[in-house]
């Protein structure tokens, strides 16, 4: 995609970032100063002329890639006709051909009803106060290391402290953060069970928590895989105490594991199911789906929101599923995982590999961890890789508890011959990462 000299922008990334320094807030910190000028699929130009290639794809949003031609034609049909109405006040069929799509597709027991949002955020707000509705209880049951978004209520959910809780004073609850059995966290199922035993003998009654909130693989906390038993054990919990089952799959939906949902690993219905990210192709939309008395719950007007499930967002969405449905993307997201377990593997092996620790996740949502020569997490290294990736072209994002693992997040769609030249660009730079050392 070449440069078109007559919409070259403006101005360079340097005064860009500049005027950003006077008037963007300091508390929206941007990972990389790259501002993009244009993208198509995997790929991406800033205002420099300079080309990457995407492994961020917008945290997660891209997982059809950038600007896919199909949902591209869906947003420009439905700019022809109209961009917004507000469903509140003047529904439109674009929100129904979503709600209907979630309804057939989402893992939920018995007929599900759905709701629309802007943001992941939003979705899970809404998902509370229904579960809220629903039970008559307060009490949220959320896990270490969980990302569940920067409101308010998401952020009372979310079990990492800085920078996201730090010095906001109290915020909604209560909520109860239980450790999250997985192989990075060496905690079991059995001792997770135990954990929340000990809460109910301890600090809460049972028939205060009106929910369970679950990322059946963690997104920021570094793609971390909790066991499908585990998953089994809550939605018994949540059986047997009349609990709302949430799981949050804002991250890892829409064929980012290989399956359409990462609760279908485990076999697993959720009473609520929060989507968002890539079920819009890069517009702004997210979504709750559950049962029918859960997603009931609240009085009509109760639910909704000037722009949410606004139609050119609704109509990208469409896009998006079609893409999903008829080009194969599940079934590439697996060889995609395999792909990347090859290129990590090999990494491993070659000069300045032993800074590569072990590799995470399921499909494609896969993440490797940079680690100090003692085996001890190392974010250091892993700034070094991300400066020096971004320098030559390739895009990188980090998570986790130690910021040391870098996730994976390109387009499921990105071609074989650009996963293996970003991977033969960090190859490159690995004895330059080693050199780097934690103090
Ligand atoms: C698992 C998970 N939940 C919630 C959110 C919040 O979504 P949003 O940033 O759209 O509000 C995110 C965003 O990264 C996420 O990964």
């Amino acid at each position: 995609m070449p440069r078109d000299e007559n919409t070259k922008p403006a101005q360079d990334s340097t005064m860009i970032r500049d005027r950003a320094g006077v008037s963007v807030s300091a508390g929206v910190r941007s990972l990389h100063p790259v501002y993009l000028d244009r993208a198509l699929n995997a790929q991406a130009w800033d205002v420099d002329g300079t080309r990457y290639i995407d492994f961020i794809g917008g945290i997660g949003v891209l997982t059809v890639g950038h600007r896919n031609p199909v949902v591209m034609e869906r947003v420009s049909a439905q700019c022809e006709r109209f961009t917004h109405s507000c469903y509140n006040a003047l529904p439109h069929e674009p929100y129904i051909a979503v709600t209907d799509w979630l309804a057939a597709n989402c893992p939920i027991e018995g007929p599900a009803k759905s709701m629309l949002t802007n943001s992941g955020a939003e979705a899970m707000e809404n998902a509370l106060k229904l579960a809220r509705a629903f039970t008559g209880r307060t009490g949220v049951i959320a896990f270490e290391g969980a990302f569940h978004g920067r409101t308010l209520a998401t952020l009372a959910l979310t079990g990492k402290t800085k920078p996201y809780k730090a010095g906001l004073g109290p915020l909604p609850g209560p909520v109860w953060h239980l450790p999250y059995p997985c192989p990075e966290t060496g905690v079991s199922t059995d001792e997770a069970m135990d954990a929340i035993a000990k809460l109910f003998a301890v600090s809460a009654d049972p028939a205060s928590i009106g929910a369970v909130v679950i990322e059946p693989i963690q997104g920021e906390g570094g793609f971390r895989a909790c066991d499908g038993e585990f998953i089994h054990a809550l939605r018994q919990l949540c059986d047997e105490n009349g609990m709302v089952l949430i799981a949050d799959e804002i991250q890892s939906g829409f064929g980012r594991t290989g399956k359409m949902f990462a609760i279908e690993h485990a076999g697993v219905a959720p009473d609520i199911l929060v989507m968002g990210k890539g079920i819009g192709g890069g517009f702004p939309l997210a979504a709750i789906t559950g049962a029918e008395d859960v997603m009931n719950a609240l009085a009509p007007g109760g639910l909704g929101g000037t722009y949410s499930g606004n139609p050119v967002a609704c109509a990208a969405a469409t896009g998006v599923f079609e893409v999903l449905e008829t080009d194969g993307v599940l079934g590439r997201a697996n060889q995609l995982g395999e792909k990347y377990a090859t290129h990590i593997a090999w990494l491993r092996d070659l000069p300045g590999g032993h800074v590569i620790g072990r590799m995470r996740g399921i499909g494609a949502m896969r993440a490797f961890e940079l680690i100090a020569d003692d085996g001890k997490p190392s974010p250091k290294r892993l700034q070094t890789l991300l400066q020096l990736a971004r320098n030559a072209g390739l895009l990188l994002m980090p998570s986790g508890e130690h910021a040391n693992v870098v996730r994976l997040l390109a387009p499921l769609t990105i071609p074989f011959d650009q996963v293996d030249e970003a991977f033969a660009i960090i190859a490159k730079l690995l004895p330059k990462v080693a050199e780097t050392q934690e103090p």
